[in-house]
């Protein structure tokens, strides 16, 4: 355990920690580190590191209320693991506090963006690995939070990535994940309803947007509770945002969302300009803002 932190704490002064599947710090050697690899790959980042924060970012009182139930929900002093970290959008807050959080991400360009933050604020370099969530270069039972935020939908081989968490906690620990709750975490204004009515156009044309990981949240939280958890449902963070439709379709535009990224381009755009067409026709004022409420909702899952 001492290991870990002592270790991370000083490489991390100088650059990334580089993990690779042949040196992970399991603790465990020979074949047993070597588990079976699925053959469609977890989608990395990269490419959204660019526009991630300009396009998923938090009011700011937002993330510090986030900040609040996580801090709350793990015991005092708590040693974190943030799976999929990528910018630090919800692992940034803490940080800044003083709170020990690892952020482990495939996703180089997603790292350093969230170092780069974090040097903006004047703070030191975040302790961050890039490796695989579904073998997590961390020794057993050595964290006692585990982060998951949006991260188990992307990961084809996702069950084994829940043992990895399972594996790294501590007695006592925790498991803070989001829920996926659409309707609930999108609300039911420009930005959600922009993705639905152009993925029933591209159902249409007979095209669907592309899931490689978790399905849902119940699978998810079934997971974790088949493996000995207990559910806690945190207080929501409630928020009023005005959206307009221009901006939203300017997101679709830019083929933002993880699962727009292997539909084939021509495809997409002519999904675009068919929702623009039926607007058009329905007479809606695409910069009127829209008032729409949201809320991110995290389930504690206690061992
Ligand atoms: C939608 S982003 C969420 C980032 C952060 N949790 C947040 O809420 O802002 C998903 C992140 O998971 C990363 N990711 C995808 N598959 C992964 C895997 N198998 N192991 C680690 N990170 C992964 C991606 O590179 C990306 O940075």
């Amino acid at each position: 355990m001492q290991r870990l932190w002592g270790g991370v704490g000083e490489d991390l002064e100088t650059g990334f920690l580089w993990f690779h599947s042949k040196c992970q710090a399991t603790g465990q050697s020979g074949r047993r580190q070597r588990p079976r690899r699925s053959p469609i790959s977890s989608i990395a980042f990269d490419r959204a590191a660019q526009y991630y924060d300009q396009t998923r970012g938090l009011p700011a009182e937002v993330s510090e209320q986030l900040a609040d139930r996580l801090q709350a929900a793990a015991r005092p002093g708590a040693r974190f693991l943030e799976i999929g970290v990528g910018t630090g959008r919800i692992a940034l807050p803490l940080h800044r506090r003083g709170r020990r959080v690892l952020g482990v991400d495939l996703s180089v360009p997603m790292l350093e963006r969230y170092r780069a933050k974090a040097a903006s604020a004047g703070l030191p370099p975040p302790p961050v690995m890039c490796a695989d969530a579904t073998r997590l270069p961390v020794r057993d039972a050595c964290v006692d939070a585990v982060i998951e935020v949006h991260v188990l939908h992307l990961i084809p081989a996702w069950r084994q990535a829940v043992a990895e968490v399972r594996r790294v906690l501590a007695a006592g620990g925790v498991v803070l994940a989001a829920r996926r709750r659409w309707e609930r975490s999108q609300g039911r204004g420009p930005r959600a309803l922009a993705r639905e009515r152009h993925s029933a156009i591209l159902a249409e044309l007979g095209v669907r947007r592309e899931r490689v990981g978790a399905h849902g949240d119940p699978e998810v939280i079934s997971a974790f509770t088949e493996l000995g958890g207990q559910v806690e449902e945190l207080e929501p963070v409630t928020w009023r945002d005005d959206e307009t439709w221009a901006e939203h379709i300017d997101v679709l535009e830019r083929r933002v969302w993880s699962d727009s990224w292997k539909i084939p381009e021509d495809v997409w755009h002519e999904g675009v300009r068919r929702l623009r067409a039926e607007l058009a026709a329905e007479g809606v004022d695409l910069n009127a803002p829209v008032p729409t409420v949201r809320h991110v909702e995290i389930a504690a899952i206690r061992f």
